[in-house]
């Protein structure tokens, strides 16, 4: 990676820690006001961002209920699921406050597909979860496609993927964001110049065969330890290229 970066962005600096008083937002209020809740604290104005939005949200990872009761006390509107293999998790379930949790593996498809049969589809989906590539990986690839058009998806703590005790497969989660990048650009693979996209000239291409993620994924967002994938609202087009 320091050979990547060059003599200047590589030189070691000294990063410190902060303990100013975190930023007064919405999500910042309610977080220091919820019980047995556990996110980093740059992570909530990230939120703001992400669940802009939600109607329908689900997050992976219930543990002691405090981050539903968060999204609850933040989105008095939206629908709130959680999913968390630990049966303990089944206490914060809240059908009266429109909180809902029920109980599986976060890999497991056949479960997975249930709860979007009763939720779904969701417009927000927040990973929480067990923090494994595998699990972060094979939960995405299942439910991205699945995520209502114009949704977000967002992946927390993959800074985790960096410590050993949570990295079960050699590709992080970072590594797998990178291929959806790749995949993004999917068509760009298939063309060789810029007059294959370029309107009224004879070479454009009309059609290409692309992976589903090319047609599907609007945008990603990197964050210090956050990954948010935007799915386009619409089917995308190939792009077009005008020069005036
Ligand atoms: C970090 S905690 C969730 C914290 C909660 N979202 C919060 O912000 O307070 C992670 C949770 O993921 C659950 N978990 C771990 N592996 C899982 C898996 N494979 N499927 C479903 N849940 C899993 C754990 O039981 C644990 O409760």
């Amino acid at each position: 990676m320091l050979e990547a970066l060059g003599p200047d962005l590589a030189r070691p600096v000294v990063m410190g820690a902060d303990d100013s008083p975190p930023e007064e937002t919405a999500i910042g209020r309610i977080f220091s006001e919820t019980e047995n809740v556990h996110k980093l604290r740059h992570y909530l104005p990230i939120y703001e961002s992400v669940l802009a939005r939600t109607e329908r949200m689900l997050e992976i990872g219930v543990d002691r209920g405090g981050s539903l009761r968060m999204w609850r006390e933040y989105l008095p509107k939206a629908t709130i699921v959680g999913l968390d293999f630990n049966p303990k998790s089944a206490q914060y379930d809240a059908p009266q406050d429109d909180i809902h949790v029920r109980i599986g593996d976060q890999t497991d498809t056949g479960f997975l597909g249930r709860v979007l049969d009763e939720f779904g589809p969701f417009d927000t989906i927040l990973d929480d979860g067990g923090h494994q590539p595998s699990q972060m990986i094979g939960s995405f690839q299942y439910l991205f496609p699945r995520l209502a058009p114009g949704g977000v998806y967002a992946v927390e703590d993959v800074c985790a993927n960096y410590w050993t005790g949570y990295r079960d497969r050699s590709e992080s989660f970072i590594d797998f964001a990178r291929w959806l990048m790749d995949a993004m650009h999917a068509p760009y693979m298939k063309m060789s110049s810029v007059f294959e996209f370029m309107e009224g000239h004879p070479k454009r291409v009309r059609e290409v065969e692309v992976p589903l993620a090319a047609t599907i994924i609007d945008r990603i967002e990197v964050f210090d330890s956050v990954v948010v994938v935007h799915r386009a609202a619409e089917p995308k087009h190939l792009s077009r290229a005008a020069f005036r």
